[in-house]
């Protein structure tokens, strides 16, 4: 069945966590080092800002994957910026659906108002870089080793869309 992009409710939340916890223990593109608390998802869940939003993606009645967008850094003069970002089940992987999560949840910023949207990319990571290319985003610069995670140094690097048109 095709995928299908809504917005996460409560019932989500085992299932976003569980896709999250693998990139947690065997991946790169967090930076977290242990699976965060259910009340960090659920905070998620009941942000009241205009820009804030957390879609899941169903194939079969199964969340395959989530995008969600939240404060950049938390002074007022941010307000009008997101941070984006989006996982799948490794299964899901290569098949459009990341695209779709996000070209929902950036039509969903644009409309709120939202005047642009960043992304913060741990490297290497491929498939990521290529989503946010193929999502108009566009490469902004790399810090160099400010993380570190399974042994070694990582670099990062941020990818911005501008959201409104004037
Ligand atoms: C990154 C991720 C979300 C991409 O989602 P996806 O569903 O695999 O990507 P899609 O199939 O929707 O592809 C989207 C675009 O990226 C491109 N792309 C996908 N994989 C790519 C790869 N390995 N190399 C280059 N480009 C790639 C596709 O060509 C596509 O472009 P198009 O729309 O112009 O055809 C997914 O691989 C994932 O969840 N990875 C693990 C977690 C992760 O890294 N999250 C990102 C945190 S910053």
């Amino acid at each position: 069945m095709a995928p299908l992009v809504r917005p996460a409710a409560e019932a989500d939340l085992d299932a976003v966590a569980a896709i999250y916890a693998h990139e947690v223990a065997h991946g790169y593109a967090t930076f977290d080092v242990e699976p965060p608390p259910r009340e960090r998802w659920s905070a998620k869940l009941a942000s009241a800002h205009e820009g804030d939003h957390f879609l899941v993606a169903v194939v079969d009645a199964e969340v395959v994957g989530f995008a969600y967008s939240g404060p950049f850094r938390d002074r007022g003069a941010y307000h009008h910026t997101r941070e984006v970002t989006v996982y799948l089940a490794a299964a899901a992987t290569g098949r459009g659906v990341g695209r779709l999560l996000y070209d929902d949840l950036l039509a969903r910023l644009a409309a709120a108002g939202m005047r642009t949207a960043l992304a913060c990319i741990a490297l290497p990571n491929d498939a990521s870089e290529g989503l946010h290319r193929a999502c108009g985003f566009e490469r902004q610069g790399v810090l160099r080793e400010v993380g570190r995670k399974h042994g070694r140094w990582i670099d990062v690097v941020w990818w911005q869309k501008m959201l409104a048109s004037d």
